[in-house]
C-alpha cells in the first residue's frame, strides 16, 4: 500500500493584470492553502497575496542573489524551487504563485512539480492568463491565421533554428537578449545588433515589428511600438517587452497534399475543394 505523504503543491498563476485575470480556482487555492509562496513583481498584487494568505513567503528578494560571484539566474531559480519544496516536505499545502501562466516561460514551477511528484508528493499546475493571452487581445492577432512559432530571444540568438517566415513569431524576453552569463536582468545595443542580424537572414531590415508590452495595473499603458526590425538595437526594451514579428511572406499551397487529398475524396465519392 502507497501512503500518501503529507504536504502537496500546486501552482497557480495570477494573470498579467491584477483585477480579473486571476481564475476563481487559482484565487481559491491561493485563500484556503496553508501557505502562499510568490515570485509576483507587480506590487498591488503582492500586497493582495499578503492580505489573504494563511502565510505568505515572498521570493522577490531571491533575485538579489545573481550579483554573487558564482550565481547566476539559475541558481535563483533552483532556490525558489527548493524554498516551495521544503514548505510542502513539512507536511504543508503550498499553493506556488507566478504571474502569468505559472508554466509559460516559467521553470520554477516545472521544476517544483517534478521534484515533488519523484518524491511521492501529489502536485498540479493551474493554467493562467499569460503575457501571450493577453498579445493576442491587445494586438488583434489570432496565432491560428498564419501559425505560431514562440521561442525565448538568445535561444533563437544561439542555437540554429529554422524560421517560418509566412509564420507568426513571438520572441520572449528580448528585454535580455544576448546575456549569456544569467547575471544581468538587461541587455545592450550590440546585443541586439547581433539579435537583428540573425533576424535579417529571414527578414528584411524594413520589416515592421512590434514591441509588446501589456500593462499590468490600471496606471500603466499599454505599449504597441511599431518599429522596423533594423530600428530595434536603438530601442528601450525592459525585462516586460515581448518582441512580434508578423509573417513576411505570404503561405503557399501544397499543391501535392491538395491533390492527394482530393484523390482520396473522389474514391469515397465526396466533392472537395482546395480550401
Ligand atoms: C519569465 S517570462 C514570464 C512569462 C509569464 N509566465 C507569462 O505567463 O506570460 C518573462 C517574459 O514574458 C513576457 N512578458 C512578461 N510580462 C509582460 C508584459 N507585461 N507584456 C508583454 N510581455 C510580457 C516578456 O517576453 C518577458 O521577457
Amino acid at each position: 500500500m502507497t501512503i500518501q505523504k503529507q504536504g502537496s503543491l500546486v501552482c497557480v498563476g495570477t494573470g498579467m493584470r491584477m483585477a480579473g485575470q486571476l481564475t476563481p480556482i487559482a484565487q481559491s487555492y491561493i485563500e484556503s492553502f496553508d501557505v502562499v509562496v510568490a515570485a509576483v513583481p507587480n506590487i498591488f498584487t503582492h500586497k493582495w497575496l499578503q492580505g489573504v494568505a494563511k502565510e505568505y513567503i515572498c521570493l522577490n528578494s531571491y533575485y538579489e542573489d545573481m550579483k554573487i560571484d558564482g550565481k547566476n539566474r539559475r541558481d535563483t531559480y533552483r532556490r525558489m524551487a527548493d524554498t516551495i519544496l521544503s514548505e510542502m516536505r513539512s507536511g504543508k499545502r503550498v499553493c506556488a504563485a507566478f504571474y502569468g501562466h505559472p508554466g509559460i516561460f516559467a521553470c520554477i514551477s516545472h521544476m517544483a512539480i517534478a521534484d515533488a511528484r519523484a518524491e511521492g508528493y501529489q502536485a498540479h499546475m493551474e493554467p493562467g492568463i499569460s503575457a501571450l493571452d493577453c498579445l493576442v487581445a491587445d494586438l488583434g492577432i489570432d496565432p491560428g491565421t498564419y501559425g505560431m512559432q514562440s521561442m525565448e530571444s538568445t535561444q533563437f540568438m544561439i542555437y540554429h533554428r529554422t524560421i517560418d517566415t509566412t509564420a507568426l513569431l513571438i520572441l520572449w524576453q528580448p528585454g535580455i537578449a544576448g546575456e549569456l552569463a544569467l547575471k544581468k536582468l538587461e541587455t545592450n545595443e550590440e546585443y541586439l545588433q547581433i539579435l537583428v542580424n540573425k533576424l535579417a537572414r529571414s527578414y528584411s531590415l524594413d520589416h515592421e515589428v512590434i514591441l509588446y508590452e501589456a500593462a499590468t495595473d490600471p496606471l500603466e499603458k499599454t505599449r504597441i511600438d511599431k518599429i522596423r526590425l533594423g530600428d530595434l538595437p536603438r530601442m528601450k526594451l525592459k525585462q516586460i517587452t515581448t518582441l512580434v514579428i508578423p509573417p513576411a511572406k505570404t503561405l503557399e499551397r501544397d499543391q501535392s497534399i491538395i491533390d492527394e487529398l482530393n484523390a482520396i475524396a473522389a474514391q469515397r465519392g465526396q466533392v472537395q475543394q482546395a480550401a
